[in-house]
């Protein structure tokens, strides 16, 4: 037996964890109507398979029909749920895993306006920022109410076979009856703390009275809120061990730091370029104050820090959850002896960001997770060889040149420059998100493991791509900066001018981000981080609505911290020179006769990017497909590339920004989905 620490078992009550290694509680890709079905299920079992111990599943499956469904959640007040959470039980347990459900009534942190329109309640009527509802305050038969829904909840989970449930307890109703920030209630459930705790006691009395003593119930609660006005870390560590002095409960699993607004939210959940494991040793601390089984997540992405975790005795249960979106095998990776195989998280938390903008939970960097049903994490071989020719090693070409290599074929990369990464490199410019070259250099080592070539410094033209006779061609180049319409383009350079230090930022630099995604941000991130006065314009209602909350904190941070002033809902029309200044005349799309005039010394623009397609239609004549891609059968089944040339000579196809601009999961899935396909 491996003496690893995060291999050894754990004993919880009567359950065997098989390791230290849990995914806790988020909500994948996607419930539907409210319900766990197949892609939930498949999801879940993926991580199963790949060696978890203990995978939380929902995040923040909900008990009471009046706590309407922030983002997609479970609805477990259906007797519906029982079900497929049964299916989903019996398929993780099948792979040795045990699997338990994260339940709560979200309280204030979501919106009256959907599913029944109730009215949001919480202890006292005080708003969330985030979700921006304002709740009533929580009456005596709301109260019995929500406890009784709670106990049915718990018994629901434990009719579909789960190993156990958590309490929710940060942000959400049950904590704020705790915090002074959320409660200013003087009556039996406020003031003193006994007070603020008879919610708690009163629900996990309930569950109890309705699933016996054996069943496990854990709670994942803030012992400090890190806040002026919240919690103290003293009460919540005197919470803590009233919990687990209870004997009602089984673990905590524990939060430091609030979540009502996004700024807070990174806190609890840091984002990349943000400190690893910076709740690791508060963990340890409430761990050895209660003597009780504490699990902890946090930004622990790596093995080694994970391993740490156990070794140094400051947890019991080392969550990696966004760690597991990224690679579900992670476990087994570790077993085999290939931990330097892991698909890293590089913590762009484009996974959370979606979730609040109303999309699935997809990692930037693995098209697989989520769509199991059709996309493997582990890429079978193909029954013929062929030859293939990618050209560009960005990310959605090395996404296919590594599935063509796990295919089995035999690969030449073509890349334009001395070094792979494509945009990537751009983005990574910005110190804070130098992670994002984790995209690149896991698949760099993939390519190497799997004897890909790859032709650096080759500006591949038609005859390089003829020379090599390829059975398969993928285009892969990517795109260059644009500019808006405009007048006066000559006088602006682009962000990634900006960014790359193609040109230094100087005096009073306007940037107008037209593109609404990371590339401007960055650029006027970056400018204004070099001391320069910093104008930042956008013609959207809120500055770059692609990029999601938790994305947005770093940049606002940066941009309050070196005083950039921000414009919104306004249009650049035109750039002009007057002596050493350039006027940038605006305009507005709501009232068309609106002008304004503002002098900057260097105007910044980003527009996305043009694609770089030359090479693709050079090819196109001579393929068989004409480079066309028939999309019902790729969103279904049946050849994916149709014959329309029968002299062709090689199947021709592009992905991601050569196609037009897009982000880099849409390169990657786009790279994965035709590439297993043939
Ligand atoms: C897409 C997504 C949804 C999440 N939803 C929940 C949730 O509903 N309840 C919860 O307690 N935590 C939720 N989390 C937080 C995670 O459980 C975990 O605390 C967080 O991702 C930090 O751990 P990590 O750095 O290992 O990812 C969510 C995380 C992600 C990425
Ligand atoms: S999107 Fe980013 S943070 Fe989320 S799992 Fe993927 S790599 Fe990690």
């Amino acid at each position: 037996m491996s003496n690893d620490p995060l291999l050894q078992p754990y004993r919880l009550k009567h359950l065997t964890l098989k390791n230290r290694v849990m995914s806790t509680a988020l909500e994948p890709p996607d419930s539907e109507e409210g319900l766990p079905l197949e892609r939930y299920r498949l999801y879940h079992r993926e991580k199963a398979r790949g060696g978890i111990a203990l995978t939380m599943t929902a995040g923040s499956a909900i008990v009471s029909a009046d706590s309407p469904p922030a983002f997609g959640n479970l609805h477990a007040y259906r007797d519906e749920i029982v079900a497929p959470l049964k299916a989903l039980a019996d398929d993780v347990h099948e792979h040795g895993a045990a699997v338990m459900i994260q339940l709560t009534h979200l309280g204030r942190r979501t919106g009256w306006n959907k599913a029944d329109w109730l009215p949001v309640l919480s202890a006292s009527p005080i708003r969330e920022p985030a979700h921006r509802a304002f709740p009533k305050e929580a009456e005596d038969w709301d109260i019995e109410r929500i406890v009784a829904d709670y106990a049915g909840a718990a018994q629901r989970m434990q009719a579909a076979g789960l190993d156990g449930i958590e309490f929710e307890s940060y942000g959400h109703l049950m904590d704020s009856f705790w915090s002074p920030a959320t409660s200013r209630r003087q009556d039996e459930w406020g003031g003193s703390l006994d007070n603020r705790l008879r919610f708690t006691w009163a629900v996990i009395d309930a569950v109890r009275a309705a699933v016996g003593p054996d069943f496990i119930v854990g709670i994942r609660m803030a012992a400090d809120e890190d806040w002026d006005k919240g919690l103290s870390r003293e009460e919540g560590v005197e919470i803590a061990r009233r919990i687990a002095a209870s004997g009602k409960f089984d673990f905590i699993n524990l939060i430091r730091g609030h979540i009502d607004s996004d700024a807070a939210l990174t806190g609890v959940i840091p984002i990349q370029g943000m400190r690893s494991a910076p709740h690791l040793d508060f963990a340890g601390e409430v761990r050895a104050a209660t003597k009780f089984p504490v699990f902890h997540a946090a930004r622990i992405p790596d093995v080694a820090t994970a391993r740490h975790a156990i070794a140094a005795g400051k947890l019991d249960m080392v969550g990696m959850t966004r760690a597991h979106i990224a690679d579900p095998h992670i476990v087994a990776k570790v077993i085999a002896g290939q931990e330097d195989r892991i698909r890293p998280c590089v913590g762009a938390t484009y996974c959370l960001d979606r979730i609040y903008e109303g999309g699935e939970a997809l990692c930037i960097h693995n098209a697989a997770t989520g769509r199991e049903a059709r996309m493997p994490h582990v890429i079978a071989r193909a029954d013929t060889v062929r030859r293939v020719v990618v050209v560009g090693a960005g990310p959605a070409g090395l996404e296919a040149a590594r599935v063509a290599g796990e295919r089995g074929h035999s690969v030449t990369m073509l890349e334009a420059s001395d070094r792979a990464g494509g945009q990537v490199n751009v983005l990574a410019a910005n110190p804070r998100r130098r992670e994002m070259v984790g995209i690149i250099d896991w698949r760099l080592a993939e390519l190497e493991r799997l004897g890909v070539e790859i032709r650096y410094n080759v500006y591949a033209e038609a005859d390089d791509v003829r020379a090599l006779d390829p059975d398969y061609v993928i285009v892969a180049t990517g795109g260059l900066p644009q500019a808006p319409e405009m007048v006066g383009e000559a006088l602006t350079v682009s962000s990634w001018d900006i960014i790359t230090g193609t040109t230094r930022p100087a005096g009073r630099v306007l940037v107008y981000d037209d593109g609404g995604a990371h590339a401007g941000m960055t650029a006027a991130e970056m400018a204004a981080r070099t001391g320069t006065e910093v104008d930042l314009v956008t013609p959207e209602r809120f500055f770059a609505p692609d990029m999601g909350g938790m994305n947005h904190v770093p940049y606002m941070r940066a941009f309050h911290e070196t005083g950039t002033r921000i414009t919104i809902n306004t249009r650049l029309t035109a750039v002009r020179r007057e002596g050493n200044e350039l006027v940038v005349v605006l305009g507005s799309d709501y009232a068309p006769g609106w002008s304004e005039e503002r002098r900057a010394d260097q105007v910044v623009v980003e527009h996305g990017v043009r694609p770089l397609d030359e090479l693709y239609f050079a090819l196109k004549a001579e393929s068989r497909n004409l480079g066309a891609v028939d999309y019902a059968a790729l969103r279904g089944e049946g050849p994916l590339f149709p014959d329309r040339n029968a002299d062709g000579r090689f199947v021709l196809y592009r992905i991601g920004d050569a196609v037009a601009p897009r982000n880099i999961h849409a390169g990657i899935y786009d790279a994965l989905r035709m590439g297993i396909r043939w």
